[in-house]
């Protein structure tokens, strides 16, 4: 028997990349909705800052859609920051800012601490960033002070208070250069001062060159619907017929060892028990037993896809 250690936090940027690493199948459906987001992001390079809130149910795809958005931009000239809240984090003061931060900079983790503010310091030369702005980001990354930054004095309320304040001037800073694109994803589980911070952002960006969308599931209450530069944008379940072509798509012309189908109908009777009982993709289907083809035959997509029945959501 093989056994395995786990030796550090894997360089997979998200959840949702961890878990397509041999990439995305196409996007079904969506097309109100990336549209909005197209909408929105007009706005946004015009100078009138937007905010997306995007929630909706485990697994519904609001990370697909932002990935959808992502590809649709391409080819345009901005800046994308991702933010990622983890399950694991809800108490580590600024852990999606901070990882932000590290990715932007290309830290890795055998990196001796020189080496990472170097790093750092050539991240924040591109947005001409103060040397007191400086030292507060290398604070919050934990990197010594190796004598390059000034000593701020500062107590430490004095110093959250002056980080928050960086934070929000590197925003400005950046939209100078292009529009910024921000995805802050789960904010279900983001912590109390990442939180903070975000609430000034979405108050300083109606005059920016931003769009930060933000992702949740149904646990997180954003405080700030009803601004007028926010909205608030609840995805559903796919149609039928939507859910179908995704069937058709993950199935494709694959014959399925006995095995699989036996999986779909406990998957069947276990999606019948509740909404998003299982985990990834929640689809509004359920899949019933049908006879598994020989080995050898030789079924169409559509035979195989023909076995599956749905229901509508
Ligand atoms: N419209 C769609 N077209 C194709 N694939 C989709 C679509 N919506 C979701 N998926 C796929 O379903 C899976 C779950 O979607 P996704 O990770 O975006 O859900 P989520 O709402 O972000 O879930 P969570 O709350 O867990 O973050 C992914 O594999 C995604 O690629
Ligand atoms: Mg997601």
């Amino acid at each position: 028997m093989r056994a395995w250690v786990a030796l550090r936090a894997s360089s997979v940027e998200s959840r949702f990349e961890a878990l397509h690493t041999t990439g995305l199948t196409a996007l079904v459906g969506r097309e109100e909705e990336t549209e909005l987001l197209l909408r929105r992001w007009a706005r946004a390079k015009i100078g009138e800052g937007q905010v997306v809130l995007l929630s909706g149910e485990p697994g519904i795809g609001k990370s697909r859609l932002t990935a959808a958005l992502m590809e649709c931009l391409g080819g345009e000239p901005h800046t994308r920051l991702r933010y990622f809240c983890s399950p694991q984090h809800t108490d580590s003061a600024l852990y999606p800012i901070i990882g932000q931060m590290e990715r932007a900079a290309g830290l890795a983790h055998d990196d001796k601490p020189q080496a990472r503010l170097d790093k750092l310091d050539a991240v924040l030369a591109q947005t001409a960033t103060t040397i007191q702005d400086a030292a507060l980001f290398a604070e919050m990354l934990s990197l010594p002070n190796d004598g390059r930054y000034p000593t701020l004095g500062l107590t430490p309320e004095q110093r959250r208070q002056k980080t928050l304040e960086a934070l929000v001037s590197q925003l400005e800073a950046l939209t100078r250069q292009n529009p910024v694109l921000m995805i802050f994803e789960d904010a279900h589980w983001t912590d109390p001062t990442s939180l903070e911070v975000f609430g000034r952002v979405v108050a300083r960006i109606q005059t920016l060159r931003v769009l930060l969308i933000m992702t949740f599931r149904w646990e997180f209450d954003p405080p700030w619907i009803g601004q007028p530069h926010v909205t608030a944008l609840t995805i559903n379940r796919l149609t039928q017929r939507e859910a179908g072509a995704i069937i058709d798509v993950v199935v494709g012309n694959k014959l399925l060892p006995a095995l699989c189908w036996a999986r779909a109908a406990a998957f069947g009777r276990h999606s019948r028990r509740g909404r998003g009982a299982s985990a990834g993709l929640r689809p509004p289907f359920h899949l019933a037993p049908t006879r598994p083809e020989p080995a050898t035959s030789r079924a169409s997509p559509k035979a195989v896809s023909g076995g599956i029945r749905r229901r509508d959501a």
